[in-house]
């Protein structure tokens, strides 16, 4: 089974190929490109290849703006000029730096993504963009530059750890929640979990990705529908940020989903404000399942301090002045940003919201 699509962007449309077991056959046809691989690669790839490989850790600190001159240092000494091609084999970090690099070599060359992660497979794979660190300041310059190619094979996900997967399964559910009620019930139908067998995690890969596709497509710059695609995600970094990633991304992602529930059923109308849409019910029980299989979880949420997550909240990027920016499920059951002006009261419900969600998990 394989399926392919393309996906439109503003400097040409690329393409999605979606094979288990297809990487060896697919980087054969890549002879005598550069090949950025994640470390934990550094025996595992086919020998029987003309490309030169170059690994690195899969850490925050690899994708940053003083990493990117040694990798294009070495490039340019493997001989790499205007024609050459990049494959980035590995997760988000890798598929950054990469991305970066080849955005800016020779003032942009083609680069391919073949994700390892789940979270690469289901979301970052595609988009285009290119997020990198500078010092303390996370994601915080990039540029636009798709990859020519795209490959996932789901096959990479079985040597990957637990926390992980439920990373990347828990921003599948994301994408297909802010996608809308039919694409999150089929999301429900492949029964994602941690250890999933292949075939089921290959139709999430695609699912997700269809419905990714819808988002990128139709604001590929991040103006307005995009944006949606945070949901779940200034509460999440708050928390990822206060247990100094030891929360992996996408579990942080997957708390902050349930934070932003609990803060509207904290709000000040009585009753349950989802009682008319059972589908926000499924997706805090899925997310909460999910959640349940994080090994660790219940011992890294008490270490945290809530008042720390919650001075990260008020720093994210998105806030204004008077009021803050969140996306939130309205009582139908659909996405939407919404500003909540700044208050003591609202700012404690804010917290409270947090310290309910900690104390559920640890
Ligand atoms: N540019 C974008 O659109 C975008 C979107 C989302 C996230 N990101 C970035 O992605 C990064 C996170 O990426 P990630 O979660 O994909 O993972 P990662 O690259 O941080 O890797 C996570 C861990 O999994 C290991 N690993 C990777 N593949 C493996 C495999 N198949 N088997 C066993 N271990 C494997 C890595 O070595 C690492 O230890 C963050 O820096 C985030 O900012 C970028
Ligand atoms: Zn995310």
């Amino acid at each position: 089974v394989s399926e392919s699509f393309d996906i439109a962007s503003a400097t040409g449309s690329y393409a999605v190929h979606i094979q288990p077991g297809g990487f060896a056959a697919f980087l054969a046809e890549r002879q005598n490109s550069i090949i950025v691989a994640d470390e934990f690669f550094a025996s595992k790839l086919p020998e029987d290849s003309t490309s030169t490989p170059l690994f690195y850790k899969a850490l925050e600190t690899t994708k940053s703006l003083d990493v990117a001159p040694a990798l294009i240092e070495q490039v340019r000494r493997a001989g790499a000029n205007r024609q050459t091609h990049f494959v980035a084999v590995g997760g988000g970090v890798i598929q950054d730096l990469t991305a970066f690099a080849a955005s800016i070599y020779m003032r942009g060359i083609s680069w391919s993504y073949v994700p390892t992660t789940i979270l690469g497979m289901v979301d970052s794979c595609i988009g285009g963009k290119s997020s990198i660190n500078v010092g303390p300041y996370k994601n915080i310059v990039g540029t636009f530059h798709p990859p020519q190619t795209v490959f996932v094979d789901p096959m990479f996900a079985q040597t990957l750890p637990l926390d992980q997967q439920a990373s990347g399964i828990i921003e599948a559910a994301k994408i297909c929640f802010c996608h809308g009620p039919a694409s999150f019930q089929a999301y429900l139908s492949s029964e994602a979990r941690p250890g999933m067998e292949i075939g089921p995690l290959t139709s999430l890969v695609s699912q997700s990705l269809r419905a990714k596709k819808w988002f990128i497509e139709i604001d590929e710059f991040d103006r307005k529908e995009r944006l949606l695609l945070n949901f779940g995600h200034t509460f999440g970094h708050a928390i990822e940020g206060a247990s100094h990633y030891g929360i992996s991304h996408g579990v942080a992602v997957g708390l902050g989903i349930l934070c932003a529930l609990d803060f509207v059923r904290g709000g000040p109308s009585p009753g349950d404000p989802y009682a008319g849409a059972p589908i926000v019910q499924q997706l805090k029980d899925h997310i909460d399942m999910i959640l349940r299989t994080v090994p660790d979880l219940a011992s890294q949420l008490s270490a945290l301090r809530v008042d720390d997550a919650m001075e990260r909240f008020e720093s994210d990027k998105k806030h204004k002045r008077e009021h803050y920016t969140l996306i939130l499920v309205e009582p139908s059951g659909l996405v939407a940003i919404t500003e909540i002006t700044k208050s003591s009261g609202s700012k404690q419900r804010i917290q409270n919201s947090i310290q309910n969600i900690v104390d559920s998990y640890s």
